[in-house]
């Protein structure tokens, strides 16, 4: 026998009792009260008709058994009253004289009746009595001639038969409760047990954060529903108070991370998956060296990651990448002072061209962002992208220590991955965080697998964008391809059983910065920047960090320079751009034409104005960017479209003397936070030029202003309060999940 069967029955006979028992003693008093009652009633309507009764034969025999009393007929007295009490009712007749003495009876005439009445029946002429026989009905009524009163007439009925009715009465009246009290029970159990199960179902619901979404086929439980709703919005109430609290009040930090990871999620495991890794390990000519790539979101996860030490699962893509781990495929990291695990995964060069070059950069890429490339879909590359998709979550489940550990899976190469793990760990909590943007849903709709990506995504519990904007595009593609419950107020989609909450967290950076504290005076590195590069000390300096890709806007940010110094011509040698590309994906054919592109443009406006762009094609260390960051006079950000850009904040971060003006394309989702920076449709020339053309020539008191400002954001909006908020969240869902399957046991 199942015990938790046993244990919902048990409850529910427990749930049922409680209903019972009072009904069962509300009936009892009824029937204690209302059986004498009844008892009472009759008595008195059977007297009734006994009096009626009486008066009939008294009257009946008055006038023959008078005259015959005066005629002292003795034979025809008895012969009368025996005649008379033939009826079966009329138990005994008597006779008395004037004196009280009886003068005639019948045989069963009661002894304990005398002719003399007792007071009590001297106010009343009918009464009953009970005697040893029984109950009797005693009627006295005067023998009368013409002269006067002569004697008395005795009339006794026998009322035993009352009893019987009475008792017969009685049990059916008992009878009619207790059936009454059974079916009342029977409809109070039934409607209790529905209103419990709708009511706990509807907590439940609640607790999951459903509301009050309800399958179709399944009506709401139309009187709890002002409880619940209440219910829900309290809660509501309170998250969003507590929410904002936290948001507000917290000092977000690596300790903050640590300790909210400690409290709220008390210790649970957690895993991080990426297609890049935080730490390549390269063969070179002199040995293994560590490189660390450039990547948005390796920037803003490994902080995360160190605070709280769980495991990084991602490609292995170095050349010395498996010669650096132990026999399960991990590495401690970072290398010198090993914080955290890196669990690397393998794939074979066919497998990346189709998963991660393929779809993931030829199709997806393009299809999220607005940069007019054509997305290229092959069915090849959609079969490698399932099956890497399926390697990552065996190895997330591999990793896993418990059966429901949180799992942050990061961005467009894992979109089948949340789906995939859910199947296999239902309780984990799977946080998916696209770090791309989201396109509209006629854009998405071009996908021929837009379904299964769709539905692959909803396999996570928290689906974080960086933008509300990019939130609501997510929420209308998936209403436009998708049978799902979408509940736009609290930004929740409910498909397949499972609850996703979408949510919009701006990623950040690390604040302080890694090299706080150890950087030279920003005076210092701009003469020592200047002195490396051969120009002069006055010289202007712009300069723009980015990957190889065509969705950075570096043609805009070039022809914007060659723009603006047409403009300005008195900027013409005392002003050059340095462009740091770090090479990427440069195995595709699109990325390659593009950096052809790039060095082609740059030779071109540098024939014209010498040295005004400085192209470093090449990957740059975080250090060595930031000696870059705060020499300069000018950051340049123009991307086409862009989901945060992380460029932006760090040049932000870096300039610690208040200093410096950035230039930031309106089509990043940076521009959304940063307001006092000078911001550009990086399509249009002209306005870029001019914008560049203001922060190189911007006072400095307006510049300290901008840049304080913009660091103060930075300072509060960081990386850490991004990974706290989702994991805050995470706590959340995680805490009213494991109170819903509470309350699931108990119902
Ligand atoms: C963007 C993507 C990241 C990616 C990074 C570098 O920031 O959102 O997922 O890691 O670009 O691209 P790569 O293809 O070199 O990893």
């Amino acid at each position: 026998m199942n015990p938790n069967k046993t244990f919902k029955s048990l409850r529910s006979l427990h749930l049922s009792l409680r209903f019972v028992v009072p009904l069962a003693v509300a009936l009892a008093l009824l029937a204690y009260t209302v059986v004498p009652l009844v008892d009472k009633l009759t008595l008195k309507w059977f007297a009734r008709d006994m009096d009626i009764r009486s008066q009939l034969i008294s009257s009946t025999l008055q006038e023959p058994l008078a005259t015959l009393v005066v005629d002292k007929e003795r034979i025809k007295i008895s012969k009368l009253l025996q005649k008379a009490t033939q009826d079966e009712r009329l138990l005994a007749l008597g006779v008395c004289g004037n004196d009280h003495a009886l003068l005639y009876k019948t045989a069963a005439f009661p002894k304990e009746i005398s002719c003399k009445p007792t007071a009590e029946e001297q106010k009343e002429k009918n009464h009953l009595i009970r005697l040893s026989q029984g109950p009797v009905h005693l009627s006295r009524t005067s023998l009368q001639v013409e002269d006067g009163v002569i004697g008395s007439l005795i009339l006794v009925h026998d009322m035993s038969f009352v009893e019987r009715r009475s008792a017969d009465t009685r049990k059916y009246v008992i009878i009619l409760f207790v059936v009454l009290g059974v079916v009342i029970s029977l409809i109070t159990v039934f409607v209790a047990h529905l209103s419990w199960r709708g009511w706990m179902e509807g907590v439940r619901a609640m607790m999951r954060g459903e509301g009050i979404l309800r399958p179709f086929s399944q009506p709401a439980n139309a009187e709890l529903q002002p409880l619940v709703g209440e219910m829900r919005s309290l809660l509501r109430n309170l998250e969003t108070e507590r929410r904002h609290a936290d948001d507000m009040t917290t000092t977000w930090n690596p300790a903050a991370l640590r300790a909210l990871l400690n409290k709220q999620l008390t210790g649970d495991q957690v895993l991080v998956v990426s297609n890049r890794e935080p730490y390549i390990h390269v063969k070179t000519d002199q040995g293994i060296v560590v490189h660390r790539p450039a990547s948005g979101l390796v920037t803003a996860v490994e902080p995360v990651m160190r605070a709280c030490s769980g495991t990084w699962i991602a490609h292995g893509s170095g050349s010395a990448d498996q010669e650096t781990v132990d026999r399960h495929d991990r590495v401690g990291v970072p290398p010198q002072k090993p914080e955290y695990n890196l669990r690397r995964i393998w794939l074979t060069e066919e497998e990346e061209q189709g998963y991660y070059y393929g779809f993931a950069n030829e199709g997806f890429w393009p299809l999220c962002h607005n940069a007019h490339v054509r997305p290229i879909f092959r069915s090849s590359d959609w079969q490698q992208y399932q099956k890497i998709n399926q390697r990552f979550a065996d190895a997330v489940v591999k990793e896993a220590r418990t059966d429901d550990p949180v799992v942050l899976v990061q961005d467009y190469h894992f979109a089948l991955l949340p789906k995939m793990i859910r199947e296999r760990l239902p309780k984990a909590t799977i946080i998916t965080f696209w770090h791309i943007p989201w396109p509209n849903p006629e854009s998405f709709g071009i996908c021929p697998w837009r379904e299964e990506l769709l539905q692959g995504m909803l396999g996570s519990t928290i689906l974080g964008f960086h933008t509300p904007f990019h939130c609501k595009n997510f929420l209308e593609t998936v209403d436009r391809y998708l049978e799902t419950r979408i509940e736009h107020e609290s930004s929740t989609i409910f498909h397949g059983g499972q609850l996703t909450m979408v949510e919009n967290y701006p990623i950040s950076i690390q604040w302080p910065i890694e090299q706080q504290g150890t950087l030279p005076p920003v005076k210092q590195t701009r003469t020592e920047i200047l002195t490396e590069m051969g120009l002069p000390a006055d010289h202007l300096l712009g300069i723009g960090v980015d990957r190889m890709d065509y969705t950075k806007g570096i043609l805009e940010r070039f022809t914007a320079v060659e723009r603006m110094l047409e403009q300005h011509p008195e900027l013409v040698g005392r002003f050059s751009f340095i462009q740091i590309a770090a090479p990427s994906r440069s195995a595709l054919e699109e990325y390659h034409a593009f950096e052809i592109r790039v060095h082609a443009l740059a030779q071109r406006i540098n024939q014209r104005f010498e040295q005004a762009i400085i192209l470093k094609a090449e990957h740059h260390d975080a250090e060595q960017i930031n000696r870059y960051y705060r020499a300069s006079n000018v950051c340049m950000v123009t991307s086409l479209h862009d989901g945060m850009n992380l460029v932006a904040k760090e040049f932000v971060a870096a300039r610690d003397d208040e200093r410096g003006v950035l230039v930031l394309s309106q089509f990043t989702g940076a521009a959304n936070e940063l307001h006092e920076a000078l911001i550009v449709n990086p399509y249009h020339v002209e306005q870029t030029a001019d914008a560049l053309y203001q922060g190189l020539t911007m006072p400095e008191y307006e510049q300290q202003e901008r840049m304080r400002s913009m660091r103060a954001l930075v300072q509060d909006f960081n990386v850490y309060r991004w990974a706290g908020r989702m994991l805050l969240d995470a706590a959340r869902v995680r805490q009213r999940e494991k109170l819903a399957a509470r309350i699931g046991k108990m119902a």
